[in-house]
């Protein structure tokens, strides 16, 4: 495996990967779990050659978020990546890829870059959508792994795709849970026994919402009373755990973010919760083919 720092480097090494197969990209900050590594293992069986990036992003955080304490180990990052046989890992500096002068940001606009996370944290998504297309223009991946953890983000990416037309294939990889159906996520490090346990409410009450979800929809409701019933059952659940603090609770369309009326395929039920010191998210699919996707529990 290469490990790769300078972004000259990394545009002659491009000479070199073979030209023949296709190109998995799998962007990352480290501090790596197994979501993570589902993605890069999904890039390992569809590409002929894998990179993965590790950098933690100065722009997608705001100037109260967790940048300076974000948990990085590079070392483990790099076994980890080479036992799930990436190629190259792209270590970039910031100032390599922001360097004195920079003034060019790609901004998404509309509903999609208005809500939820994108309420929460101004700037974010600008930040994500930036460094995702400098990464994409110095990579260039045929096909580009994301986690359905961060739907916004996902929904953002697509949408980027699509408006930028951008050469790439998104492929989206299903959330991955701990064993109590806490999903798996870099900023879960800042939790401590008793939060740790805590912080399982948050799928707890995207089950509740699952179960409101379907009563409506089995009852044949259409109106915007049934979301609003679907809501209170997550935000009812979340308020039975006194160490968690509700940011939203919300149920959308997954492609465009706008609040759903009628609890029909596809939804998204969207969570945010602080949970002492750490800022968590998660969310369940409801496919277009009326399927959920509540994601994969993995053993301990
Ligand atoms: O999801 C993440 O880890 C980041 O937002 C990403 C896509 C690597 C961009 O910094």
């Amino acid at each position: 495996m290469q490990v790769i720092a300078s972004l000259e480097e990394l545009t002659k090494a491009r000479q070199n990967w073979p030209r023949a197969g296709s190109l998995g990209f799998v962007p990352t900050m480290g501090y790596l779990h197994r979501g993570h590594l589902s993605l890069a293992q999904q890039a390992r069986t569809e590409n002929a050659t894998v990179v993965a990036s590790i950098f933690v992003n100065p722009t997608q955080f705001g100037p109260n978020e967790d940048l300076a304490r974000y948990p990085r180990d590079l070392p483990r990052d790099l076994a980890l990546l080479e036992g799930a046989g990436v190629d190259v890992v792209f270590t970039p500096e910031a100032s390599a890829m922001y360097p004195p002068g920079f003034a060019t940001y790609v901004e998404p606009t509309g509903t999609l870059a208005e809500r939820l996370e994108a309420a929460t944290r101004p700037g974010h998504f600008r930040g994500v959508a930036t460094v995702v297309s400098k990464l994409f223009l110095l990579v260039g991946p045929d096909r580009a792994y994301f986690g359905q953890k961060d739907a916004q983000q996902v929904a953002i990416i697509r949408r980027m795709i699509a408006d930028l037309n951008l050469p790439v294939d998104l492929r989206v990889m299903p959330i991955v849970r701990e064993a109590d159906g806490l999903a798996m996520s870099s900023r879960n490090a800042y939790l401590n026994p008793e939060q740790r346990v805590a912080a399982t409410i948050l799928s707890r009450a995207l089950e509740a919402g699952r179960v409101a979800f379907d009563q409506q929809r089995n009852a044949g409701s259409t109106s915007p009373e049934a979301i609003a019933q679907v809501r209170k059952a997550m935000e009812r659940a979340l308020a039975s755990e006194s160490l968690a603090a509700l940011d939203y609770a919300d149920v959308c369309h997954p492609d465009t973010f706008v609040p759903l009326d009628a609890p029909t395929a596809p939804a998204l039920l969207a969570i945010a919760a602080k949970v002492g010191p750490a800022r968590l998210i998660d969310n369940y699919l409801l496919r277009a083919d009326g399927s959920w996707d509540v994601g994969v529990r993995v053993g301990k």
